[in-house]
């Protein structure tokens, strides 16, 4: 199963590696992407299922179908190339359009919605927790402010309004207050947790768990999961007998994560913070 077809490279090379008998599984919240996989991959001899869902709701995907587990489970998050390079998105801030940055876009509200509907504290929350902003007071007043007098629906509004606060801002500055936005928007964090709690259940023993992230706050949720997967009793050590009944789920493939080559970065700059984590099942 592939949790986040996008453009379908990874799905494609799931369908290459299947045999006949295989039945290979595809979600995306982005109704281009399913509409464009569905037409890419409508000739091949296994059994393909394309569905528009969310990841953290597999299991009602494969219950759908009558598919009690998978054999691999694979979440290479974020946003596609194709999002991001399509202006009426709103997924970047290289681009002048509508502030959405829906993944689905018939699901939740857009980003400007959200953003008139956050007082200051809770936009200086969100540059916190999912942009990593440093003084994010100063920068949600500053939004907050160019927002009373100006709309604030278009990048080009956000740019103004982070120009006028602090002069020329940096790209890695730009990038990390677009990627708290999506984050939010999408509830990108909650979805992965859960995300992580439904492909465990729906593995099968011996099937394995593969996670590629591209930022710190990603990664880190991951790399928390499978280590708490990990582990076994977790009594404390003055408890004489376990009560916990806790055992490993997991064991982890790689200790660390898998980081790309030079050479792949060459190919590819959007997979330079690309860290993949892979675990596999063992109950
Ligand atoms: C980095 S791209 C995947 C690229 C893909 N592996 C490929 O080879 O083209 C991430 C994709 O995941 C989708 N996505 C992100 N979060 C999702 C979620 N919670 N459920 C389903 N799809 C999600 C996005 O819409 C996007 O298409």
């Amino acid at each position: 199963m592939d949790g986040t077809l996008g453009g379908g490279g990874h799905f494609e090379e799931i369908i290459r590696a299947l045999g006949p008998e295989g039945t290979a599984i595809g979600i995306d919240k982005d109704p281009e992407s399913i509409s464009r996989m569905r037409k890419r991959v409508s000739s091949t001899p296994v059994t393909v299922i394309i569905e528009r869902a969310s990841f953290s709701e597999m299991d009602s995907v494969l219950r759908s179908h009558g598919i009690g587990s998978v054999d691999g489970v694979l979440l290479d998050l974020g946003v596609s190339s194709r999002q991001i390079d399509d202006p009426s998105r709103g997924f970047s801030y290289r681009h002048d359009a509508s502030l959405d940055m829906r993944m689905d876009p018939a699901a939740g509200r857009p980003a400007h919605e959200m953003l008139s509907s956050w007082d200051e504290p809770a936009l200086a929350r969100v540059l916190s927790d999912f942009g990593e902003i440093r003084n994010p007071e100063r920068m949600a007043s500053a939004i907050a402010r160019y927002a009373r007098v100006r709309p604030l629906h278009s990048s080009s509004d956000m740019l103004a309004a982070l120009e006028l606060e602090y002069g020329t801002v940096r790209p890695k500055v730009l990038s990390k207050v677009f990627q708290a936005l999506r984050i939010a928007v999408n509830s990108e964090l909650d979805e992965l947790q859960t995300g992580l709690v439904k492909a465990l259940d729906s593995l099968k023993r011996n099937g394995r768990l593969v996670v590629v992230s591209y930022h710190s706050l990603e990664d880190r949720i991951v790399k928390n999961f499978i280590r708490d997967q990990e582990r076994g009793c977790i009594c404390p050590p003055e408890v004489p007998v376990c009560t916990c009944f806790k055992r490993a789920q997991v064991k982890r493939i790689n200790r660390k994560a898998i980081r790309p080559s030079q050479e792949e970065i060459a190919g590819n700059r959007r997979a330079r913070s690309a860290r993949l984590r892979m675990a596999e099942k063992v109950v």
